[in-house]
């Protein structure tokens, strides 16, 4: 199938911009420069976080999981049953002490980081799949 266009440029710092691809939700995220400091501070909170089970291209096998550490891009999914995470953006805390930013998902509980990763203690066992990603110009994803 074709790749998904999405439309960075205008995307402002913190912002979340849905896509899809192949039927699945992506979620784009422009990292404001907080976030992108503070993924290094909970890697003990975390089941995975290395993203050794994880799925992502080999490109993306970094600790943004993203080609640009700027850019979230991961499929909307929840790796347990496959509801859709919700964005929190600076009330995230009230799901994890000290950490601003991130998904919750409302089926059963899981909760994820800026970069998708899973936190220890709910039911998801994975992080969320990066998909193939790229960008072709500054303005432009290319999803798949
Ligand atoms: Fe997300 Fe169950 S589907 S926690």
């Amino acid at each position: 199938g074709a790749p998904a266009e999405v439309a960075v440029g205008k995307i402002e710092p913190g912002q979340l911009v849905r896509a899809e691809w192949r039927g699945k939700p992506v979620y784009v995220v422009r990292r404001t420069e907080k976030t992108i400091a503070d993924l290094g501070n909970h890697n003990d909170q975390l089941r995975d976080p290395n993203s050794e089970e994880a799925q992502q291209p080999e490109y993306a096998a970094n600790e943004y999981r993203s080609i640009k550490p700027e850019f979230m891009v991961a499929l909307g999914v929840c790796t347990h049953l496959g509801c859709a995470p919700t964005y929190h953006k600076g009330d995230f805390e009230q799901h994890v002490t000290g950490v601003t930013d991130g998904f919750f998902c409302p089926c059963h509980g899981s909760k994820f980081d800026m970069a998708g990763r899973v936190f220890s203690g709910v039911p998801a066992p994975l992080n969320l799949v990066v998909p193939e990603h790229s960008f072709p110009n500054d303005d432009t994803l290319l999803v798949g």
